[in-house]
């Protein structure tokens, strides 16, 4: 299978996933990127099923809305059953790098409060190790310079992000050049950085299964225990 095929091999598995899984009225959260959005397209026969969906980014509510599909406020609800989402890379212990879209702190957030989280992804997002691609860090505008030279002392070669706001009014840094053997600790150092939103290491709360694309099909992976 091409990548694009194993996409959408994917994000069908994952409707398959959600029928299975979600209780009839549950609530879904939905992540952002090429992958999100064919799952989206693949819950149309499912919208029945969902009782509401938290969307991850303006981009993910307008196709949910597009569908009919219920969309509720995160305020309003207690828990998530499920989350589905892509990833940037992923590594065999299920911690990701997110936010190449650039929707990472609200996909963060969302993944916070959902019991599972199925991840989605080709054969190209698995890595042994995280770090060649660039790692997002969602920044307070008026503090991009500052982040970006702790960013610099921790390694890493950040680059704002050109013509780039996120859902949340802020800019993005992408740093390539960490070295990222433990990225929980990573995750946490970084997020302590005054003036850092959110950095797109999810690792702290990585993802609970991940369908991964083949040449030959999809793979499921549960996170060991
Ligand atoms: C969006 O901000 C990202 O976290 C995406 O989930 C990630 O970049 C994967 O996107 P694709 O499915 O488009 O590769």
């Amino acid at each position: 299978m091409t990548q694009d095929e194993q996409k959408q091999a994917v994000a069908q598995a994952a409707a398959d996933y959600v029928a299975r899984h979600l209780p009839v009225g549950g609530l879904l959260g939905v992540g952002t990127g090429s992958t999100a959005n064919l799952f989206i397209a693949a819950l149309a026969p499912l919208k029945a099923r969902i009782g509401g969906a938290v969307a991850s980014s303006e981009a993910t509510r307008a196709r949910l809305e597009a569908l009919g599909i219920p969309l509720v406020d995160l305020n309003a609800i207690e828990r998530l059953a499920l989350y589905v989402d892509g990833a940037d890379e992923i590594t065999p212990q299920l911690a990701m790098t997110k936010g190449g879209g650039g929707a990472l702190t609200r996909e963060k957030i969302v993944a916070q409060a959902a019991d599972t989280f199925v991840c989605i992804a080709d054969a190209s997002k698995a890595v042994p190790m995280l770090g060649k691609f660039p790692l997002p860090v969602e920044v307070i505008p008026m503090a991009a310079g500052q982040v970006a030279r702790q960013l610099a002392l921790l390694g890493g070669k950040p680059k704002p992000r050109t013509d780039f706001t996120t859902d949340n009014g802020n800019v993005i840094l992408d740093v390539c050049g960490l070295v990222i053997e433990n990225p929980q600790m990573l995750e946490t150092r970084i997020n302590q950085i005054p003036g850092v939103v959110t950095n797109g290491l999810f690792a702290l709360r990585g993802a609970d299964v991940l369908l991964l694309g083949s040449e030959t099909g999809v793979r499921t992976v549960a996170r060991a225990p």
